[in-house]
């Protein structure tokens, strides 16, 4: 055995805090942000939601948990939603764009009230397939895969 052969993984689930209501008066319960503010072909991440408007009025809501092995998504860029583990890539749909994520993301409701973007119940977090999932020896039902 090659000594550093097996050098252990980074941990890849990250800790998301939970993203208070905003403190402005008029703002409903669990408000995101103002619709005005969310760009159009784009979106932002707030908290533990990722809030996307892929066209004009048609906003989508996500879990900011990233589907191959739980890292939280930081940046939306160039029409994608990016986690910056292993390089996966989300349409602002919430499908797979690049992966190695194979599945898409996790989506959370969310509502126009008002001028405002209003969050729904919590997204159904993803299920985190064990990274030796990846390994073809390992078929889907073996070894928690
Ligand atoms: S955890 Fe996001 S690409 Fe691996």
């Amino acid at each position: 055995m090659v000594a550093g052969a097996f050098a252990p993984l980074p941990a890849a689930r990250q800790e998301v805090q939970e993203q208070p209501a905003p403190a402005q008066q008029g703002a409903p319960e669990n408000a995101l942000v103002r619709a005005s503010d969310v760009p159009v072909g784009s979106g932002l991440i707030l908290g533990d939601t990722v809030v996307t408007q892929p066209n004009l009025g048609n906003y989508q809501g996500f879990s900011v948990i990233c589907t191959h092995q739980g890292c939280a998504l930081n940046e939306i860029a160039g029409g994608t939603i990016n986690c910056p583990c292993h390089g996966s890539k989300f349409n602002l749909d919430g499908s797979v764009a690049t992966g190695p994520a194979n599945e898409p993301l996790s989506r959370r409701e969310v509502s126009v009230q008002g001028d405002w973007i209003v969050a729904g119940a919590p997204a159904t977090p993803p299920v985190i397939k064990p990274w030796w999932c990846e390994i073809p020896i390992f078929a889907p039902g073996s070894a928690d895969c």
